[in-house]
């Protein structure tokens, strides 16, 4: 395209006079963000994550959508002061990979956002909390830290733990992760199962045109 031809045809169309929108491309994209967000069961001790990240990491949920906008997640926010080492006693990471007993000592995560439902689970509860996990997870990447979603953890105890008015329905750890972990495209036919190979986390992921019917 020959130089200035967008700029010279705007102004044939709208006159040169007028004020030009400039569209600048900030942040990061959301392949990159979305290509950042693995699932980390490993984390670096010495990047601490305070109440203060946590708070900014929920803060994305007002500008969620919601099924019928009933807006019924809350919110347990645990640091290492407040706590940590009570979920991790109590939530099971790498259940792909028994024998490697995850997190590695000196790894393990010391934030968490325990999410909770204040109605019933049912389906769109569920849909909703999908939805604020991974916007929540992309906002933690965005922030230059990592995460993982938690779906094995013992309810009761968690429950008990932190004395949690309502049913706690997923964890997330928060943290800066310190595994090196990548994606690798397959055939549906082909396992799922995550594995390791010289110290690398592979993950492996459908190949998009089977994705699409
Ligand atoms: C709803 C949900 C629950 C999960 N629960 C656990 C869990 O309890 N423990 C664990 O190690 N990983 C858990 N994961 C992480 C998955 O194992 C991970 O997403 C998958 O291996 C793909 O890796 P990736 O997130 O890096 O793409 C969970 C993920 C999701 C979406």
């Amino acid at each position: 395209m020959a130089d200035n031809y967008l700029e010279n045809r705007y102004d044939e169309l709208f006159g040169s006079g007028r004020k030009k929108t400039v569209v600048k491309h900030v942040g990061q994209s959301l392949d990159t963000l979305l290509k950042k967000n693995r699932s980390y069961r490993g984390y670096d001790k010495n990047t601490k994550v305070n109440m203060e990240q946590l708070k900014k990491i929920v803060a994305v949920n007002p500008l969620l959508p919601s099924g019928r906008n009933q807006q019924a997640l809350r919110f347990k926010l645990v640091t290492h002061d407040t706590g940590a080492e009570k979920v991790l006693a109590n939530i099971k990471l790498g259940g792909a990979l028994p024998e490697l007993h995850l997190p590695f000592e000196g790894t393990e995560p010391e934030a968490f956002i325990i999410i909770c439902g204040i109605t019933p689970e049912n389906k769109i509860l569920d849909i909703d909390l999908g939805i604020s996990a991974q916007s929540m997870l992309l906002k933690a990447v965005e922030m230059g830290l990592n995460g993982i979603m938690i779906g094995a953890f013992n309810k009761e105890n968690i429950k008990q733990e932190f004395n949690l008015p309502y049913e706690p329905l997923l964890i997330l750890a928060i943290g800066k992760g310190a595994e090196n972990i990548r994606l690798v495209e397959i055939n549906e036919e082909e396992s799922h199962k995550y594995y390791r190979q010289d110290g690398v986390h592979f993950v492996p992921k459908v190949k998009l045109e089977q994705l699409i019917l």
